[in-house]
């Protein structure tokens, strides 16, 4: 496995991490998740990212018990605040009530005294962004939090923060987490040079494209059983990719992949990690086989030859546009 920098941190993350959205606490058992945290940390990952929202709190509270006993100095632990996790209007979003309640929850179900990186899961038009990050702040200089980052915030959200930050001499973000993969890039023309510039770096969620880019979804067909696009929980999101023109184009990657001794997956996971502004690939998995397959494409080099190979292939179904990243006017 090799490491990076998180952005111009002085934190290195293992380029490949393990992450247990839909996962851990609803589509897989706890032996299962806890197989895979084991194959996770075996093969040399060493960041593992969760948010306070999966499977209603529950992911957490799994990624804890699965990591009891490891040297805690030997991991990184990211988790996330925005998304409702009560009832109640405080139960969501990036206030100063919400924030600090969630990271008490946090800590306590991920059994940890602090959290490598705490990050604002996305935007809040709600609350004034002074007020997050004053408290992301106020987390940092209380040991309960190390760095602060966000996700799926646009380069303009990311740059006021930074102003602000600036000007107050608040803790600086210091990573973006935005979707990103061979089919989703709609990161590249603003956020990603916003980040260089900043020395922000981008921790990227389905860079497999939630399993769509190993090429097991044929078109025409039903999708294999016990897979993510037939779990109550998981196949809402992924269904807006399976369809048969880009099941089809996938398909159609094998050969680049095979000549290259790579699984389709890898060379997905391969994919993002030629960007270097990507510090690292998030993965998820159902099996610990899963996670064996994918830890190969750390280090993997593609060509430029093999970059074009694979947009000339995909053509007309990538997704670029900036406007995509987006988050709720109004919290959920
Ligand atoms: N910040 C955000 O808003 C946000 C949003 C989403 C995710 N995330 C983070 O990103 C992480 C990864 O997201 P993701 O799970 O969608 O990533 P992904 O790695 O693109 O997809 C993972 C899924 O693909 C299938 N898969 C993975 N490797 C495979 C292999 N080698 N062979 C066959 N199937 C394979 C598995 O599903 P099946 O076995 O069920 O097919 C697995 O659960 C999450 O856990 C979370 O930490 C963040």
């Amino acid at each position: 496995m090799e490491f990076r920098h998180l952005g111009r941190s002085g934190l290195m993350v293992s380029e490949i991490s393990y992450g247990n959205w839909i996962t851990h606490g609803s589509q897989v058992e706890e032996d299962a998740a806890k197989e895979c945290v084991k194959a996770a940390l075996d093969e040399g990952i060493t960041t593992f990212d969760t948010a306070d929202v999966y499977a209603g709190t529950r992911a957490e509270e799994v990624l804890g018990r699965a990591l009891k006993g490891v040297r805690r100095e030997s991991l990184e632990i990211f988790t996330k605040v925005y998304w409702p996790t009560g009832p109640g209007p405080n139960d969501r979003g990036l206030s100063r009530k919400h924030i600090t309640e969630s990271i008490h929850g946090s800590l306590r179900r991920l059994q940890t005294d602090y959290v490598d990186l705490y990050q604002a899961h996305r935007f809040d038009h709600e609350t004034p962004l002074e007020e997050t990050l004053k408290t992301f702040d106020d987390l940092v200089r209380q040991g309960k939090v190390l760095y602060v980052g966000v996700s799926e915030w646009s380069a303009e959200q990311i740059a006021a923060a930074l102003k602000i930050a600036d000007e107050m001499g608040f803790d600086r973000l210091v990573s973006n987490q935005p979707q990103y993969s061979m089919l989703w890039r709609v990161i590249e023309a603003e956020v990603v040079p916003l980040c260089e510039k900043e020395g922000l770096g981008q921790i990227v969620w389905s860079p497999i494209a939630q399993g769509v880019l190993t090429g097991k979804y044929l078109p025409g067909q039903p999708p294999p059983a016990g897979s993510r696009a037939t779990d109550p929980s998981g196949s809402n999101f992924i269904s807006r990719m399976l369809t048969d023109d880009v099941l089809a184009r996938v398909q159609e990657l094998k050969p680049i992949a095979s000549d290259l001794g790579l699984t389709m997956a890898q060379l997905a996971v391969a994919w993002v990690l030629q960007n270097p502004n990507v510090s690292s690939a998030i993965v998820g998995a159902t099996k610990p086989e899963q996670v064996r397959d994918n830890v190969k494409a750390s280090g993997v080099k593609l060509d430029a030859e093999v970059m074009k190979k694979i947009d000339d292939v995909l053509g007309p179904i990538v997704e670029r546009d900036p406007a995509k990243t987006v988050s709720p006017p109004k919290r959920p």
